[in-house]
């Protein structure tokens, strides 16, 4: 057995010829023929991408047995040596399954499985790689890959949402000032705050969908540049891999990374509303407001000051948009630069993607256990509603009477002028004054000064108004 588990890391030494080779050479390579002295172990550690490619495994495995069938039907393979391969696929899947390591010689995850493929199916294994070079072959595995990743981050992002949908029921009596510049501006429904942090998770989704969907075009069959040269139908292998469409153009097909960058872009969006949401409850969650108190099981504590109550997992969603946002970036700059077909560079999209996709996948159910565990201070949000942010409701009130907004606006400011010199709230000046400010003042302006008068009177779709928000929250239940 050749499951050994030699470490998996460039190596300072030449290359030790540990696998089987169908030339019978000591080394399994998929390449090398037209070479008269091996590899340089320079050239092999940079050149080895097992180390990030490794977890291609099940995709390629499945890709492989597709590709086995269809050479069988195009009459390359007889039915003795398809099943010989089939089963033959099915035992390395099984092998990797169980443990089975990479060695120093495998160059990447095909070429490893092409080594196990041998051990396991002897000669025919070497009819498997008629018509396919690693170039379809690795962007049919990696796009199965990203098709089942993107099912995986969608699970993880309603459940984000269902976390901050759950926290946002408890808070349909709380209100809070809603900030605009990071100033106080008018009072919103604690529901409606969290909730505006639960839409563009929903955008997300919809966007990891068309993703999934872009990602879902067959490239097997496009050979390493100009297309196979053997009949196999394309058709049956978009079918039996579960692609939507088929690459139209082989060219294209093997140089085409635009599903990665989609993915990533994705990736870097959801990290980005991430963020945001992190930075609401850090902020929030700071003595000066809070708002927010941290759950104890998602908070850290201080090595040297006793009394910190740290919100970390919120800090390092923070964080961790910036290296996915790398790398998004990451993957646009190298696919600019390329000229038409595959080129190496392209081994990088898969460092890049994967680490977008761990990153989310660690931050995504952190930060839903966090926000599961936050408690909200309804008195240090209610009590942060100060009177000036009716401001706008005063004006609303004089448009009602008659007055054009703009010169409500005016007269209103005036009072926020002299209520910021008398020191006092807006709804303490004396009624004198306020009719001084405008004619159309009547004695029931004091009921447009009061909170919940504030939010009733918006009550159109999208606003924070209860009635509003109660449609919000049932449009919102209806995406989970
Ligand atoms: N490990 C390579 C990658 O990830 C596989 C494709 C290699 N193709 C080639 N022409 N050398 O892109």
């Amino acid at each position: 057995m050749n499951s050994s588990s030699a470490p998996v890391g460039p190596s300072d030494s030449p290359a030790a010829p540990t696998g089987t080779t169908p030339e019978g050479d000591g080394s399994h390579k998929l390449w090398g023929g037209r070479f008269a002295a091996g590899p340089h172990p320079l050239l092999d550690a940079v050149n080895r991408s097992i180390t990030t490619d490794f977890r291609l495994w099940p995709h390629d495995v499945r890709g492989s047995q597709a590709w086995a069938l269809a050479l069988w039907q195009a009459g390359v393979l007889s039915r003795e040596e398809h099943a010989a391969i089939d089963a033959g696929l099915e035992r390395v899947g099984a092998r990797i399954a169980a443990g089975a390591q990479p060695i120093e010689t495998d160059e990447d995850i095909h070429t490893m499985i092409d080594r196990l493929l041998h051990e396991e199916a002897g000669t025919p294994a070497s009819r498997l790689h008629t018509g396919r070079s690693r170039n379809d072959q690795v962007a049919t595995a990696t796009r199965l890959w990203t098709m089942h990743a993107c099912t995986t981050l969608d699970a993880a992002l309603r459940d984000l949402q269902q976390a901050l949908l759950t926290q946002a029921e408890t808070l349909t009596d709380a209100v809070l000032p809603a900030y605009t510049h990071l100033q106080r501006a008018q009072p919103v429904s604690g529901t409606h705050w969290l909730l505006s942090h639960f839409w563009p998770l929903d955008r997300d989704r919809t966007r990891l969908a068309a993703a999934a969907t872009g990602t879902a075009t067959l490239p097997l069959g496009s050979g390493a540049i100009a297309g196979s040269a053997f009949p196999v139908s394309r058709e049956l292998l978009r079918e039996t891999l579960g692609f939507v469409a088929i690459s139209p153009n082989s060219i294209d097909a093997t140089g085409d990374r635009d599903f990665v960058a989609e993915t990533l872009f994705v990736c870097a969006m959801t990290a980005a509303h991430c963020s945001r949401i992190a930075e609401d409850m850090i902020v929030y969650g700071s003595s000066e407001f809070g708002f927010v108190k941290f759950g104890d099981r998602f908070s850290t504590g201080s090595s040297m000051m006793p009394q910190k109550r740290n919100p970390d997992v919120f800090e390092l969603a923070r964080g961790s948009g910036a290296r996915v946002l790398g790398d998004l970036v990451s993957m646009l700059a190298t696919i600019k630069g390329l000229p038409s077909g595959y080129s190496k560079d392209l081994q990088d999209d898969k460092r890049a993607l994967f680490n977008a996709y761990d990153t989310l996948m660690l931050v995504l159910p952190a930060m839903a256990g966090a926000i599961a565990e936050l408690r909200f201070d309804r008195a240090r949000m209610r009590a942060a509603v100060t009177g000036a942010m009716m401001a706008t409701d005063l004006a609303d009130y004089l448009v009602r009477k008659g007055a054009t907004f703009r010169e409500a606006h005016g007269a209103v400011g005036r009072l926020v002028r002299e209520a910021e010199q008398a020191e006092v709230e807006l709804n303490e000046l004396p009624m004198a004054q306020v009719r001084a400010a405008h004619a159309l003042f009547g004695e029931d302006v004091m009921d447009a000064l009061g909170i919940e008068a504030s939010l009733a009177m918006r009550n159109v779709d999208g606003g924070t108004g209860p009635e509003a928000v109660a449609r919000q929250v049932k449009l919102a239940r209806g995406r989970l």
